[in-house]
């Protein structure tokens, strides 16, 4: 009989084969995993909790919070914080650092999250997700300073999403290719399901909320203009489109059968850098994928090179499979 390998054994595993052997991360990551299992939970539960619908709050985004983003900080935050692994946290959801209590012991890492990725789609019962990112403390700080998170996405030592859709999927990187485990939920474990995950190089499929249209930049129109147009096009093959407002969900599906997905730069906010966040959603989706074979950049700059300026920084994206956001990518140098 075969035994499924747990995620638990597997990133045991993987840090026993490394040169590395950091004993510790596997531990932190086990807190992660549990804080996730519990949101899949209250996810799954859906009204019959009573967790649906909005709050009056904003967070530091100026977006109203829904119940379910502010109950899985929380989840996240008390799941984590007494492990003893961290040295503080920063969240979508929190507009500073979020300090380890006084009464918990302090470890040597940062972690950077969204707790509920895609809210929007929560009332829906459309796919929503959590996104993590792992950093090194530089410092020796008990209370570390957001200026001390601001490590580019090449600092991260590892990176990952749990994907609440019709089944619960947690995909991680340690820097060591891309793995994807299902929750079993007759045993309450995430099991090896999809090994070494690569995104397709070429794809025929790509993602942008097309109601921003007349915002996009002059390279971003060009590109999405020729996929419309088709075999009779430049392109010479027809494209489809999908746009789920998960993000969590694209790169999944990206990562499964390939395809390009874009929040790029824009003019509908001047101010704005474009929508999603560098810490914790650009930076550690741009981890996994690379390290499935897969591209993502500004337009102009290798996300992961992009040194932060803020913990709540906005910046363009464009991630996906390689040829194509390389097509993208010289649309931006043309222009
Ligand atoms: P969040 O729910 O964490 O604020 O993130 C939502 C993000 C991302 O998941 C998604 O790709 C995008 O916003 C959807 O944007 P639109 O509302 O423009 O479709
Ligand atoms: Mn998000
Ligand atoms: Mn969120």
């Amino acid at each position: 009989m075969q035994i499924a390998t747990t995620i638990t054994q597997f990133l045991a595993d993987e840090q026993s084969a490394s040169q590395r052997q950091d004993r510790d991360l596997p531990v932190l990551l086990g807190q992660v995993i549990t804080a996730c299992k519990i949101i899949s939970n209250a996810v799954n539960k859906g009204a019959l909790s009573g967790v649906m619908g909005s709050l009056e709050s904003e967070n530091i985004q100026g977006e109203t919070q829904k119940k379910l983003d502010v109950i899985t900080n929380e989840i996240f935050t008390q799941t984590i914080e007494r492990g003893g692994q961290l040295a503080g946290m920063a969240s979508e959801e929190m507009d500073d650092v979020y300090q380890i209590p006084a009464q918990y012991p302090r470890g040597k890492y940062l972690l950077v999250f969204d707790p509920l990725d895609g809210s929007s789609n929560v009332d829906v019962n459309i796919s929503v997700g959590t996104i993590f990112s792992v950093l090194r403390y530089q410092g020796n700080s008990a209370q570390p300073a957001a200026g001390e998170f601001l490590q580019p996405g090449t600092k991260q030592v590892a990176a990952g999403y749990a994907l609440y859709g019709s089944s619960t999927m947690l995909v991680i990187t340690t820097g060591n290719g891309v793995n994807g485990f299902t929750l079993d939920t007759n045993i309450g474990e995430f099991v090896l399901t999809h090994p070494g995950m690569t995104i397709p190089a070429d794809t025929k499929e790509f993602a942008i909320n097309a109601s921003n249209q007349r915002f996009w930049e002059a390279p971003v129109q060009r590109y999405v203009t020729e996929c419309v147009a088709g075999k009779t096009g430049p392109r010479g093959r027809d494209f489809n489109m999908r746009w789920v407002a998960s993000m969590v969900a694209e790169v999944h599906r990206i990562l499964i059968r390939g395809g390009i997905f874009m929040y790029p730069k824009d003019n509908k906010d001047p101010t704005k850098a474009g929508k999603l966040r560098l810490m914790y959603e650009a930076n550690p989706m741009s981890f996994i994928v690379e390290q499935a074979g897969g591209l993502s950049s500004t337009g102009r700059q290798r996300i992961l090179d992009v040194q932060p300026e803020g913990l709540h920084q906005r910046v363009p994206v464009i991630l996906g499979s390689k040829n194509e956001v390389e097509v993208v990518l010289s649309y931006h140098a043309e222009h």
